[in-house]
């Protein structure tokens, strides 16, 4: 009886253990990926109202890896944030093997109807995580660069074509899943 009690109440604390651990990772995620969003979309929308589409383009191409880059050096030690997607246009945004399989089956849960979790935390080694945040094309002006022939700029893309001869995120449609945030952290 007595073992019984303390296998229970040991598998029980570590259950707790591990929803608090879980809990505590997707809110540092999510604090580090609003971080990163914020700032891509804020410097997105200033160049836009500067000069358009184009400009705009111009500046992802141009800018957008840097801003990352930028951004992850200021997050403590052991976080690292990144941004895949299945067709991606920058090639150095392309999934590793492990996060192709966590995006093919959000895209499966998307294209089937399925509810889509907010976000998905698995543990890659004993104290390495990734947490997965999926992103949707939610506005129109997504389409201007990632949607097909008769919503794309056509002088934005042109510009873009250019720096990514091998693009493949376009031909999407509004409220397509798109990709994910990858929020890579130590523990
Ligand atoms: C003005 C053009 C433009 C608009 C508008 C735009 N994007 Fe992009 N997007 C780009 C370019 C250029 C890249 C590649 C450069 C980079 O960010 O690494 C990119 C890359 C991405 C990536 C990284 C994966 C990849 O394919 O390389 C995601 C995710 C993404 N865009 C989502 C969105 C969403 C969601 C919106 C709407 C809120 C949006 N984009 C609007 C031009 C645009």
């Amino acid at each position: 009886m007595i073992k019984k009690t303390l296998v229970l109440s040991t598998v029980l604390s570590m259950t707790l253990l591990n929803a608090t651990t879980n809990k505590e990772i997707k809110m540092e995620a999510k604090a580090a990926i609003m971080k990163m969003g914020k700032s891509l979309q804020s410097q997105m929308k200033k160049n836009m109202k500067k000069g358009g589409p184009s400009q705009a383009a111009k500046f992802c191409s141009k800018k957008a890896e840097g801003i990352e880059k930028e951004i992850n050096n200021k997050y403590k030690k052991g976080i690292s944030v990144k941004r895949v997607s299945l067709k991606y246009r920058n090639p150095n945004n392309a999934p590793l093997a492990d996060e192709k399989i966590i995006l093919q089956q959000i895209q499966n849960d998307f294209n089937n109807g399925k509810k889509v979790p907010k976000m998905i935390v698995k543990q890659i080694s004993k104290n390495e995580y990734k947490v997965y945040k999926p992103i949707f094309l939610d506005k129109k002006v997504c389409l201007k660069c990632h949607g097909d022939i008769n919503h794309r700029d056509k002088k934005a893309y042109k510009i873009i074509k250019s720096t990514y001869p091998h693009d493949k995120a376009i031909d999407y449609k509004a409220g397509e899943f798109r990709g994910a945030f990858v929020v890579k952290m130590v523990k």
